[in-house]
């Protein structure tokens, strides 16, 4: 099979496609031909070795896909050849075929594309354990979402609504913020133009924000604290821009306020059933037209360096997608 191959730790142009040979289902794993992988924020960080996770040399990055059951390991069960499938498997995804761990797969609801199977449940998993599980938004809240275009920002952005929040979508051109619109967020910023504070102060008629989504860090994660409503919760969910703040803790005592991490990777593995919920929620909003996932590009495995180049130079909106 077809596969690309991190062979030493690097930026995207480093990856190669290799012939190698097919994946065995070990015993409690399935073989899937993968049909759709989505592309994530961290799988630019794992091939440098910057991520929590790091696989030994050489590896095949992809943390999440969808595709087709092909062979059943020893003591499978719950699971059937042909089967429509969604994965999550940290790494291993970017090829025709992998042997996936059976407890991190999970059935494709019924008329799914495998585009959006394969780049729904990280991203939407990820802002719903935020939103529901850590920050408890009430419907009425008012969030505000850095990086509001991105993958975990526009399911940010689309799970506070269906949770009945008010949405601030926060990003960094008038196109991006565009999307957000469609995507149903209430109030927008343009973060390269405009004063954060001012115009959270002047939306929010100077009430604050009671829930701050950040997943981008930098010099914008401060001011967005700044802006908080009392008792609000800021989520502190990744580090886009590269920089990790420092921040005074003064700051969460004037506001009465919460600073909350968000690790929906491990939440998976501490907390499967509240995990399993989370994702069976996710899949009623969905049905009911409550979220619309974007997929706004798909890319062949040999562009591999590309899809990740668009994410590491803030070109994409929603997710991209490889096809194998
Ligand atoms: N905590 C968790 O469990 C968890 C789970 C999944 C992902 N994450 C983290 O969440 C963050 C976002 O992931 P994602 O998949 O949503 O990524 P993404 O689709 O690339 O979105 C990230 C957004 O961050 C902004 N950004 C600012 N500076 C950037 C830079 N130097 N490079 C790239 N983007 C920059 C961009 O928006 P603007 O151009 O509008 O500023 C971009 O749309 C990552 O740090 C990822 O590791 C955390």
């Amino acid at each position: 099979m077809r596969a690309v191959l991190c062979r030493q730790h690097g930026l995207p142009d480093s990856l190669g496609v290799e012939d190698i040979a097919d994946p065995i289902p070990a015993k409690g794993e399935v073989l899937i031909a993968v049909k759709a992988a989505g592309v994530n924020f961290p799988d630019t960080l794992i091939i440098q070795n910057k991520y929590q996770f790091k696989p030994p040399l050489p590896f095949t990055p992809g943390g999440e896909l969808a595709g087709v059951i092909e062979a059943l390991g020893e003591g499978v069960t719950g699971l059937s050849l042909g089967q429509h499938v969604i994965a999550f498997t940290g790494w291993g995804a970017f090829a025709e075929k992998i042997a996936a761990d059976a407890k991190r797969v999970l059935p494709m609801p019924e008329g799914m594309s495998f585009e959006i199977a394969a780049s729904f449940v990280m991203t939407y998993g990820t802002s719903y354990h935020a939103l529901k599980d850590r920050a408890a938004l009430k419907a009425g809240e008012t969030v505000l979402v850095l990086g509001a275009a991105g993958g975990v920002g526009l399911a940010a952005v689309e799970i506070a609504k269906a949770l009945g929040a008010r949405v601030i979508a926060a990003a960094s051109n008038a196109d991006k913020l565009a999307v957000c619109k469609a995507h149903g967020a209430d109030d927008l910023i343009d973060y390269s133009k405009e004063d954060l504070r001012e115009r959270i102060k002047a939306i929010t008629a100077g009430q604050g924000v009671d829930v701050v989504y950040d997943p981008v860090g930098g010099k914008f994660s401060e001011p967005a604290l700044r802006s908080m409503a009392w008792r609000g919760r800021f989520l502190v969910v990744g580090f886009a821009n590269g920089e990790i703040p420092s921040i005074a803790l003064n700051l969460t005592l004037l506001k009465g306020c919460s600073i909350v991490g968000v690790f929906w990777g491990d939440f998976t593995r501490r907390e499967p059933g509240a995990s399993a919920q989370d994702l069976t929620e996710l899949m009623r909003l969905l049905a009911a037209a409550k979220l619309k996932p974007l997929v706004s590009e798909t890319y062949p495995l040999d562009k591999v360096a590309d899809a990740l180049n668009a994410v590491m130079q803030r070109r994409v909106t929603g997710k991209i997608v490889l096809v194998p």
